[in-house]
C-alpha cells in the first residue's frame, strides 16, 4: 500500500495526532496513522535527533520535534500515541492527558502497578480514552479463538499451554517476561474473559546478569483452566505455539504458520462411570480435524482504527485502560515471584494487591 499520507474524502471527520518515539517500533505505527483516512499526523517526537533525521527522510511532509513540550501546547493535537520505552509511558501519558489529549500506549502500560491505575484515574476524571496498544486483541486468530472457546466448542477449558520464544534483542531496561509476557498476559484474559487468580514464575537470566531471557509462567484461573507459558529470547528459531485442551475439543494454534494457523480436534478421552463395582470405562474419541477460514487483516492497522473510532464516539476500546491495568498488576506479580523466588502469588487476596501497588516491577 501507498505510505504517503490520505487526503480525506470530503466529508471525512479527522482527528489530529502525535506519534512520540521513532525506534523500532513506532515507524510501523507511523505508516499506519499514514494510511487511515480518519486521522492526521500532526507532529512526531523522538528526544534522538538521528531518530527524526531517518524519519524526515522517509516522511519529508511530517513536522518533527525533539521537545515533547511541543505536542502538549499544540491544542489542535487531540491524541497522542506513545511508541517510547516502558519506562517513560507513565510520565508520557500523564502530560497528555492532564493536558486533555487521548492516549494510545504501547504495551505494557506501566512499570509500576500504582502508575496504571493513576492513569486510569486521570482519565477518567478528564472523560479522556486511554487505550493500551495489546496488538494481539486485533489479531484474527485470536479473535477467533476467542469466539470458539466462549462458544462452548471445546467445552470446559482444562487447560492451555503456550510458547512464545525466539531470538530476540536483550534489553537491560526490559526482560522478557515484560516484552514477551505481556502478549500472553493480555490474549488470556481476553480469551477467558478473567484475570489468574495465582501466578508462579521462574526463570533464569542467561545472557546479563539480572536481565531474565527465559521464563516459565504458571496460572490459575478462578473458572478453573491452569496454564503455562514459555516465553524466551533464546532459541534457535520462533515458535509461537499454543494448545488449548478442553473436556470436549483440543485446539492447537500456531502462529507463525502463514496459514492454517487454527487446528480444532474433536479429540478426547470420554469417561464412563462404573455400573457395579468395576473400574471406570474410558472411551479414546479420535474425530474430524476442523481448519477455521481466518480474516486477512493487519492487526495493527486494526488497532488503530478502533482507537480513532473509540477517540471519535467515545466508546470503551477493547484494550482500554482497565485492561492494561490488569496486565500490569500480572506482570508485577510474576515478577514478585521471580525475584523473590516466593513461589504462588496469590492475585485475588485484596490486601495484597493494595499494599503492593507501589512497588516498581521491573
Ligand atoms: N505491540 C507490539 O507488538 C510491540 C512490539 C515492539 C515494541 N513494542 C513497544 O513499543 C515501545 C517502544 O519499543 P521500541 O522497541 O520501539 O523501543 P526503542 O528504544 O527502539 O525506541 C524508542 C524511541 O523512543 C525515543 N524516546 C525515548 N524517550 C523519549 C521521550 N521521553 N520523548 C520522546 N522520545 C523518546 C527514543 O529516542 C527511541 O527512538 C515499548 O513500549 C515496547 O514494549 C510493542
Amino acid at each position: 500500500m501507498d505510505d504517503r499520507a490520505k487526503p480525506a474524502s470530503k466529508g471525512t471527520v479527522v482527528i489530529s495526532l502525535a506519534i512520540v518515539g521513532y525506534g523500532y517500533w513506532g515507524p510501523n505505527i507511523v505508516r499506519i496513522v499514514r494510511q487511515t483516512d480518519h486521522a492526521t499526523l500532526k507532529i512526531c517526537c523522538d528526544s534522538n535527533p538521528q531518530q527524526l533525521a531517518v524519519l524526515s527522510r522517509k516522511h519529508p511532509d511530517v513536522s518533527t520535534t525533539l521537545d515533547f513540550q511541543d505536542v502538549l501546547d499544540d491544542p489542535a493535537i487531540q491524541a497522542v500515541i506513545l511508541a517510547t520505552p516502558i519506562s517513560t509511558h507513565h510520565a508520557l501519558a500523564k502530560q497528555a492527558l492532564l493536558h486533555g489529549k487521548h492516549v494510545l500506549v504501547e504495551k505494557p502500560m506501566t512499570d509500576r502497578l500504582e502508575d496504571a491505575v493513576e492513569l486510569n484515574e486521570l482519565a477518567s476524571v478528564n472523560r479522556l480514552t486511554l487505550m493500551v496498544n495489546h496488538t494481539f486483541l486485533y489479531s484474527p486468530p485470536i479473535i477467533k479463538i476467542r469466539e470458539i472457546i466462549q462458544s462452548g466448542e471445546l467445552g470446559k477449558v482444562f487447560f492451555i499451554n503456550m510458547m512464545r520464544v525466539n531470538l530476540g534483542m536483550h534489553s537491560s531496561r526490559s526482560n522478557v517476561i515484560w516484552d514477551l509476557g505481556a502478549h500472553d498476559l493480555s490474549i488470556l484474559s481476553y480469551w477467558l474473559n478473567e484475570q489468574p487468580s495465582e501466578i508462579q514464575a521462574f526463570g533464569r537470566d542467561c545472557i546479563a546478569k539480572g536481565v531474565h531471557d527465559v521464563a516459565y509462567l504458571n496460572m490459575r484461573f478462578p473458572s478453573g483452566p491452569v496454564v503455562n507459558v514459555n516465553v524466551s529470547w533464546l532459541s534457535p528459531s520462533k515458535y509461537r505455539n499454543t494448545i488449548i485442551v478442553g473436556s470436549r475439543k483440543m485446539l492447537v494454534f500456531d502462529d507463525t504458520r502463514n496459514e492454517e494457523k487454527i487446528k480444532i480436534y474433536d479429540r478426547g478421552i470420554d469417561v464412563k462411570p462404573p455400573d457395579s463395582f468395576g473400574e471406570f470405562q474410558l472411551t479414546y474419541r479420535t474425530g474430524d480435524i476442523v481448519i477455521p477460514a481466518l480474516e486477512s487483516k493487519e492487526p495493527l492497522s486494526d488497532m488503530i482504527a478502533h482507537f480513532i473510532d473509540c477517540v471519535m464516539h467515545h466508546k470503551k476500546p477493547r484494550s482500554d485502560g482497565q485492561n492494561g491495568l490488569d496486565v500490569v498488576r500480572t506482570l508485577h506479580f510474576a515478577m514478585k515471584s521471580l525475584r523473590e523466588n516466593s513461589g504462588v502469588q496469590y492475585l485475588s487476596d485484596p490486601w495484597l494487591a493494595a499494599s503492593e501497588s507501589a512497588m516498581k516491577v521491573i
